[in-house]
């Protein structure tokens, strides 16, 4: 049963092949340099690949300005090393999902070029187009501070053109039945490639009403069925993982009352409430936006992360809680970007603090969904703020301590590898933690083995108990006759808490200690006392170690 539904209880790990390794040392990496980290990637225990865009493109958004979606960037290599890598990859038992950038193209695309150049093509309805600056051009940008409007003159097509994000990308007209069509065969293209599905860049604005007359643009959420559809027909079990950062009132329309749309979705809310707890050593309303994005198909997935290669949003938080949350994190002007994110890298954001760097991943760990790690990060790597915007965090790959940190020969890496000072190469590098037992390294690879042997945070039903302790989040999951029970203290000072683990009769008694040996016994009045160290965290399986005979495979309702 579980391994029908692989994305419930899976471990994703997203990285660029831009700066991962780099094989024929021309500076920039390359499928046969990722080829070559597949048994790192399979010794750290992921069991899926989110590789950001690789097509042909022009490279002024990292690639998510594509202009050929039916090849691989030649600086990365042939579609021929693509699909070595597929293959590589799935005999570890690994899946790749890709980048879907179907809002827009770059303005390079020859779909654009045409369709500038001539009114009679038929790519000039693929795109949208309008003879007057529309009034609402200054609006709707999704960069601001950076990007200038959301409708440029063309001087070839004598119109404005439309552009949810940068200039260079020209919206796709995707309510265009062509459009629509030529989606479908791209997902069929790569579907043929070995991948296992798509992680869908910006879902809302691909199935939104475009255009100069969409004063107010809606959503047409029946787009998503016939892509999943399509994906589903085509092979089985792959999966589409938008995203979407909504409002929860919406998740729905996402994942399809009947579970019939997305499979994943990236809980940005919870993103944002999780870095607030995390500021203000308070929980309630992570809480509350755990809650909130609760209801969804059984069969539906949350991906739950950190930090991703974009600056981390806070652009849904109360304004009052936003600015605690810069205060801790982003303080310094440099640090945030675009009037609503800090573009900075987890370990520099926690001053490479290792029980609060373990804190934030225990929770990423333990709370409903399945976690996406973001290459790097295993090992605690930093930023370089002098590099433009988002691109701060996407610094090479740091595998050792030789010249560029082991990622490429050339001495001119496709960008600065991170030199010097506490997150240079030369202290934080793969290599080395691999050879210290207590590094972040090796942590991080216990920690996903051990989350891999938990499905019921991917697969059951959850609880957040009563600590009576605004610093200390505990919660509860329950499957198939199963409880495992987790514990945070978000806080500076060690906390002593008194915990009822919620579960009737005398199973509660005995929560055995995952990651260590103090283990607790429940004292007569069927509770727990429960102290907890500055930062700490307890991962808990509810009664013994002999939970998995105890496991069925129908629910009994009652869970142990
Ligand atoms: C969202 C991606 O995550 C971001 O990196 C990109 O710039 C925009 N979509 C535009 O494709
Ligand atoms: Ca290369």
């Amino acid at each position: 049963m579980i391994n029908d539904l692989w994305y419930k209880n899976a471990v994703f790990y997203c990285l660029s092949v831009e700066t991962y390794m780099d094989a024929n040392g021309d500076g920039i990496g390359d499928f046969a340099g990722l080829m070559r980290r597949l048994d790192y990637l399979h010794g750290l225990g992921v069991t899926a690949v989110w590789l950001m865009p690789f097509q042909t493109s022009p490279w002024r958004d990292s690639g998510y300005d594509i202009a050929d979606y039916y090849n691989v960037d030649s600086r990365f290599g042939t579609l021929g090393d693509f699909v070595e890598f597929t293959h590589a990859a799935k005999q570890r038992g690994i899946r790749v999902i890709i980048d879907l950038v179907v809002n827009h193209t770059s303005d390079e695309h020859p779909w654009f070029k045409e369709a500038r150049a001539d009114p009679s093509s038929r790519y000039r309805d693929w795109y949208i187009w309008s003879k007057k600056k529309p009034p609402n051009a200054q609006s709707g940008m999704v960069f601001p501070g950076v990007q200038k409007s959301t409708w440029t003159y063309d001087s070839v097509a004598r119109q404005y053109y439309f552009h949810r994000f940068y200039d260079f990308q020209p919206d796709l007209n995707t309510s265009n039945p062509h459009v629509h069509a030529e989606i479908l065969k791209i997902m069929g293209f790569w579907i043929q490639q070995g991948v296992s599905g798509f992680r869908m860049d910006a879902v809302p604005f691909v199935i939104s009403t475009k255009g100069a007359k969409a004063r107010k643009p809606a959503e047409q959420y029946d787009m998503l069925r016939s892509m999943r559809e399509f994906l589903q027909w085509r092979q089985g079990d792959s999966i589409i993982l938008a995203e979407a950062n909504v409002l929860p009132e919406t998740d729905m329309e996402y994942f399809g009352a009947d579970g019939d749309r997305m499979q994943m979705m990236f809980n940005f809310q919870v993103n944002q409430h999780l870095f607030y707890a995390l500021a203000a050593s308070d929980w309630r309303p992570l809480a509350k936006a755990l809650k909130a994005t609760k209801p969804r198909p059984a069969t539906a997935q949350w991906g739950l992360f950190l930090r991703n290669h974009d600056e981390l949003d806070l652009g849904r938080l109360s304004p009052e809680h936003r600015k605690i949350v810069f205060d801790a994190f982003g303080p310094d002007p440099e640090m945030q970007l675009y009037q609503r994110g800090i573009r900075r890298r987890l370990a520099p954001m926690l001053e490479g603090d290792r029980r609060r760097i373990e804190l934030a991943y225990s929770l990423m760990f333990t709370l409903p969904g399945t976690p996406v790690i973001r290459y790097g990060d295993e090992i605690g790597m930093g930023d370089d703020l002098s590099l433009r915007e988002r691109t701060c965090a996407r610094t090479p790959m740091q595998w050792s301590d030789e010249p560029r940190g082991g990622f490429t020969k050339s001495d001119k890496p496709v960008l600065p590898v991170i030199t010097g000072g506490p997150f240079g190469y030369e202290h934080v590098n793969a290599a080395k933690q691999r050879r210290d037992a207590n590094s972040m390294l090796n942590w991080t690879e216990r920690i996903v083995r051990m989350r891999k042997e938990v499905p019921e945070i991917g697969w059951g039903d959850f609880e957040i108990l009563q600590t009576r302790d605004t610093r200390v989040f505990a919660m509860r999951y329950d499957w198939r006759n199963n409880s495992v029970l987790f514990v945070h203290n978000l806080d500076s000072r060690p906390r002593e808490i008194y915990l009822d683990p919620g579960i009737p009769g005398d199973a509660g008694q005995l929560l055995v200690n995952l990651l260590s040996d103090d283990h607790s016994r429940a004292d007569e009045n069927g509770k727990h006392r429960l102290l907890i160290e500055a930062y700490g965290y307890r991962w808990y399986r509810v009664g013994g170690l002999d939970y998995l005979l105890r496991r069925s495979d129908v629910e009994s309702g009652v869970s142990r």
